[in-house]
């Protein structure tokens, strides 16, 4: 009986063993023909390796996406090289010139996202896509419909909310600072910041974030986009990595049932402002109206849902960012918070025109966003053949090509010395847009860069002038940037000392 078992596992054994000798080798011949792809087309491209492509840093969690793009960057010359996506031929743009061709001159051969093609929407046709991964008409008309959200005039309109909201977070801050340590979560600070501001500006909600008991909208924020959770952080990365894949396993970038509970509390928001005849012209109104006329309801809603996770992932990361860097350059932060002192009133309050228009803060904040480009890259699929002229190359429908943002904003032909912080870099407007891309270009734009900068320039106003940051003995050296995910966050959480500032101190 055990001599059968035996021979007969045996026999299982040398099977399986010819089975995974013979799918080895035909993996072997799969990636030798797929790899051979830019080479066969004479350009320049980095070694792959099989069933990765350049991508294993990434997959043992070593770097994030966009750090292995920046180094690729950086191992590599010219303008332009092949890279692969796991078995996916890619192009990596290294050259100015190109960038502007694929971004806005030639924008129809690219205004598809990568992401976007990753989602079958054939099979969510009902619109769960915001502008992020929506494609072709869909996009062009949801961004069309939700443009004015974000314009100058309604962004007016609502300074007076982002007022109390910094006066809240002032207020947080005062209670918050470890009483004898005055040591703070800044990070923790500033995402309270962005999500209240966020809510408050495009939706009229109040979500508590600094409240004692635990914000509802906290939480959901958290779920939708948790990227450390390994099975998120898989679904999000795949969205960037492979779209094939991402749509065969229908991977979601934000968390579906947090994506539902968010959406139906808009949808209540909605419907009892309505009831109470209540109209603020904000992102709600704007959707609502454009609900009523055209039938593109899923869309509009799930784009809240983009807005909101948004702030926390893109504007409190920068704030947090900003804040480090006042942390590590004290003269430069003196030097903010006096150019700031200048224009406050009377009455301590500082008017957002104004401040706006302060030139040494508007460097600091490009010099930041510079060493931080929190959304690290950019990518576009190619929707029909392109022929690019130098180098020659038909780049084939269907080749994603990236941009690394962290790559361009570190390379020394464009940013002499680049690790070191120097708000005066952008004194004189010299630096070209294809160089200085954080916000991205062209008609896929990000279309809230004017709120970014009222809300990051409100913060930093109030935190300056009533707060002096200096390290503590749980902040870091150096900023590490967390493995997974796709913006750039810190791995850790960040400390810093808030001393509230004495009002008889004579401040230079
Ligand atoms: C970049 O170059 C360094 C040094 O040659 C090498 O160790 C590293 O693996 C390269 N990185 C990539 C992504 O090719
Ligand atoms: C945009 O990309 C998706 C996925 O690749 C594709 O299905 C769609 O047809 C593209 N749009 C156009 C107009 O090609
Ligand atoms: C689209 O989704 C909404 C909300 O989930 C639902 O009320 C509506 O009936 C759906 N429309 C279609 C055509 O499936
Ligand atoms: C700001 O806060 C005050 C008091 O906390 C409140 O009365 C006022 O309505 C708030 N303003 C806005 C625009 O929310
Ligand atoms: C905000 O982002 C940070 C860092 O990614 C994360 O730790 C935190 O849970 C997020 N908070 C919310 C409310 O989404
Ligand atoms: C202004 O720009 C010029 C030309 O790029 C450069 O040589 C000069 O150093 C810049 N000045 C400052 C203060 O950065
Ligand atoms: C404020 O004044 C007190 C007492 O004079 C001093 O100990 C403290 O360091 C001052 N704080 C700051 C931020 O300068």
């Amino acid at each position: 009986m055990s001599t059968t078992t035996s021979s007969l596992s045996l026999f299982n054994g040398y099977q399986i063993l010819s089975y995974a000798l013979v799918i080895a080798l035909l993996a072997y011949l799969y990636f030798k023909e797929i790899f051979s792809y830019w080479k066969d087309r004479k350009i320049q491209y980095v070694s792959p390796i099989p069933l990765f492509g350049n991508l294993l840093p990434v997959f043992l969690l070593r770097r994030n996406i966009a750090e292995q793009l920046a180094e690729l960057y950086r191992n590599t010359t010219g303008s332009i090289v092949g890279i692969f996506m796991l078995n996916r031929p890619a192009l990596l743009i290294r050259n100015p010139d190109i960038v502007k061709k694929l971004l806005i001159k030639n924008f129809d051969h690219f205004n598809n996202r990568s992401v976007g093609a990753g989602v079958d929407h054939a099979r969510v046709p009902n619109g769960t896509c915001g502008l992020l991964a929506s494609q072709d008409d869909t996009w062009k008309w949801l961004r069309k419909t939700v443009t004015p959200a974000f314009s100058a005039s309604q962004l007016k309109s609502t300074t007076s909310d982002i007022q109390n909201v910094t006066e809240k977070t002032v207020d947080f801050i005062r209670r918050s600072s470890d009483k004898i340590s005055g040591d703070i979560n800044i990070r923790d600070v500033c995402s309270r910041y962005s999500i209240e501001s966020g809510c408050s500006t495009f939706f009229g909600i109040d979500p508590k974030c600094f409240s004692s008991e635990i914000s509802p909208y906290m939480v959901v924020n958290t779920n939708l986009f948790d990227y450390r959770l390994f099975k998120r952080g898989v679904h999000i990365a795949m969205g960037f990595i492979s779209p094939a894949i991402s749509k065969m396993l229908g991977l979601e970038f934000f968390h579906g049932d947090s994506t539902k509970c968010f959406v139906e509390h808009v949808r209540k928001t909605m419907i009892a402002r309505e009831d109470n005849m209540e109209y603020r012209n904000d992102y709600l109104d704007i959707i609502r109206e454009a609900i009523e006329s055209y039938d593109g309801e899923g869309n509009l809603l799930f784009n809240t849902v983009e807005i909101f996770v948004a702030n926390n992932e893109t504007l409190a990361a920068v704030l947090t960012f900003c804040c480090f860097e006042l942390v590590k350059n004290q003269e430069i932060q003196r030097k903010l918070r006096a150019e700031i002192l200048e224009i406050q009133k009377d009455d301590k309050s500082i008017p957002c025109e104004e401040l706006c228009q302060l030139k040494y803060l508007e460097c600091f904040v490009k010099e930041v966003i510079r060493m931080y480009p929190n959304v690290p890259f950019l990518d576009r699929i190619c929707k029909k053949d392109f022929l690019l002229d130098e180098p020659q190359l038909k780049i084939e429908e269907g080749t994603s090509v990236y941009v690394s943002l962290l790559g361009i904003h570190f390379d020394p032909e464009y940013y002499p010395e680049p690790h070191v912080f120097n708000p005066d870099r952008f004194l004189n407007d010299s630096i070209d847009w294809s160089v200085y891309l954080p916000f991205g270009k062209g008609p896929r734009m990000c279309p809230a860069k004017k709120y970014s900068e009222i809300i990051i320039k409100s913060y930093l106003a109030s935190v300056l002038t009533n707060f002096e940051l200096t390290k503590s003995s749980r902040t870091t050296e150096k900023m590490v940037f967390h493995t997974k995910g796709f913006t750039l966050q810190p791995s850790e959480e960040v400390f810093l000392n808030m001393q509230p500032l004495n009002n008889t101190q004579t401040v230079y």
